[in-house]
């Protein structure tokens, strides 16, 4: 058999994990969620999710990856058999989801980099996005052919992603990591400190830090607060589970959670500093109040931040071209590490080399990912990303705790393999996070997100009932957004039936530590 790949060094594995956690979700998203969320109240949930969930689990999956020395489907199977292994293969499932739209969104960044220099997006941002990028359908779920203009670097973004996983977990993904993630922390300080010298920046801070303290009532926000730290972290969709398998016996786990997870909010604030500040500018160009500036997603980054380079007094395409540059240079790595939990899970099943799993795996990906590059993409991407956070992602996260704590009772066997690796010593507050905090608070969650979605009361900002998540159709919600999630946990079932092509339950030097 050959040997397990393993990381260099610990800075490399660092590198690795802080490079798959800080990725779209930090630049992109984090900055909107928080606004729309109750802003400076919004920290109170995130920080809440974030120590009593975020790094528990994270340190929860660093021991496993660490103990068991698989992918997540080995390593669950490793700790429980078939009973827990399905429970492995939802994450990478769910990871092979999120993989082939996420390629997509990097896709846009990398030609808004190129668009940068001369500005190529003109004055009416929203109608070249829609219009002259995406040619977007008129109605969702009309996939109505191919946009070359997406397509090309779709596969380029593809081709990058290969090209760092083939060549292996040292030479290729930590050696990415160790060029990517400096760059990116020296390009998005410029971004940053850029944009908070603008004009009206403290505006923007204003609207950012200002507590709405009402919105903490409310359990979408909380709902937010848990699917964006999942997200973010990497946890609860098997990635962590993977890197960690990679782990020297010697490796502290506990210190290295800590590590990835403040890098990751640190940089999650950075980026709302810079964006908001930006939106200030904005606002105070056109004389508006930022709330009319400060729009969701693909708009924010995509509409908004065009219009901002536009009026921006100088330097305006460097600025731009750094912003976009930032966000493909976070969202690389972060692919490759959600692509990695694919290629480990089916070289161990199917007792495959890496290399060929990263031929067959990929490739299926690249191939998949192409549907968001048709003129109805965008629709697809939109529910796909929502439905397999909540009921992929989230779901996840509860019902691992749930079993891991309850089932499996693993909770005392994982902190003792921890502890005896780690300077920092966990104790009882890990367990009662992981054990009674997390399962409580996200289960009720999850009941509630349940009921919105099967009753179909959502609403729009204003309140008022829209029906489906964006007020979509049945027709296309089931398509694009049930369908999507079901698929994830269908997959996990079929590939948990299958046999292991090797004898798996050989225990690894480090299981019985
Ligand atoms: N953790 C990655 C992100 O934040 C997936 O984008």
């Amino acid at each position: 058999m050959a040997q397990r790949s393993q990381w260099g060094t610990r800075s490399g594995f660092i590198m690795a994990a802080v490079g798959s956690a800080v990725g779209l979700g930090n630049i992109w998203r984090f900055p909107y969620v928080a606004y729309e969320n109750g802003g400076g109240a919004f920290f109170i949930p995130y920080l809440f999710a974030l120590l009593t969930a975020g790094i528990p689990i994270l340190i929860m999956e660093f021991t496993m990856g660490h103990k068991y020395r698989g992918s997540a489907a080995l390593s669950f199977f490793r700790m429980g058999g078939k009973k827990a292994e399905w429970l492995g293969w939802w994450g990478i499932f769910v990871s092979f989801v999120i993989a082939t739209y996420y390629a997509v969104i990097i896709a846009w960044a990398m030609k808004y980099t190129v668009y940068s220099f001369n500005l190529a997006w003109g004055s009416d941002t929203g109608a070249f996005l829609f219009g002259d990028v995406l040619n977007l359908a008129e109605t969702p779920g009309q996939a109505g052919g191919f946009v070359l203009g997406v397509l090309f670097p779709l596969l380029l973004v593809w081709a990058i992603a290969f090209v760092i996983l083939i060549a292996g977990v040292q030479r290729g993904i930590e050696l990415a990591n160790r060029i990517f993630i400096p760059t990116l922390v020296v390009v998005f300080l410029m971004v940053v400190i850029r944009a908070v010298t603008l004009d009206g920046a403290l505006l923007g801070l204003d609207a950012f830090f200002k507590p709405d303290l009402s919105k903490l009532m409310n359990p979408q926000v909380w709902v937010a607060a848990y699917g964006h730290i999942f997200f973010s972290l990497s946890i609860a969709f098997a990635i962590m589970i993977t890197y960690s398998s990679y782990l020297p016996k010697k490796s502290d786990i506990t210190n290295n959670a800590f590590i990835t997870g403040f890098a990751n909010s640190g940089f999650e604030l950075l980026a709302g500093i810079g964006v908001f500040s930006a939106l200030g500018f904005m606002a105070t160009q056109a004389n508006v109040p930022v709330a009319e500036v400060a729009t969701a997603g693909v708009g924010l980054a995509f509409v908004v931040f065009p219009q901002i380079i536009n009026e921006m007094p100088g330097f305006n395409g460097i600025f731009g071209a750094l912003f976009f540059l930032s966000l493909v240079l976070a969202g690389l790595t972060s692919l490759v590490s959600i692509c990695e939990t694919f290629i480990a899970g089916v070289s161990d099943k199917f007792d495959i080399s890496r290399r060929r799993s990263v031929v067959i795996s990929v490739g299926i990906a690249t191939l998949i990912s192409t549907l968001f590059a048709t003129r109805g993409g965008l629709f697809f991407l939109d529910a796909a990303d929502y439905f397999i956070n909540q009921f992929g992602v989230a779901a996840i996260g509860l019902v691992e705790v749930v079993l891991i704590a309850w089932a499996f009772k693993k909770l005392d066997v994982f902190k003792k393999h921890a502890n005896a690796v780690s300077d920092i010593q966990i104790g009882t507050w890990w367990k009662v996070c992981l054990g009674v905090i997390t399962p409580l608070v996200l289960g009720y969650m999850m009941f509630g997100l349940l009921k919105i979605n099967i009753l179909k009361q959502h609403t729009d900002s204003d309140g008022k009932i829209i029906g489906n998540y964006e007020g979509y159709s049945d027709g296309f919600i089931w398509a694009s957004g049930w369908s999507v999630a079901i698929f994830a946990i269908v997959m996990a079932i079929i590939f948990t039936l299958f046999k292991w092509k090797k004898n798996t339950h050989e225990t690894t030097d480090y299981e019985n530590d």
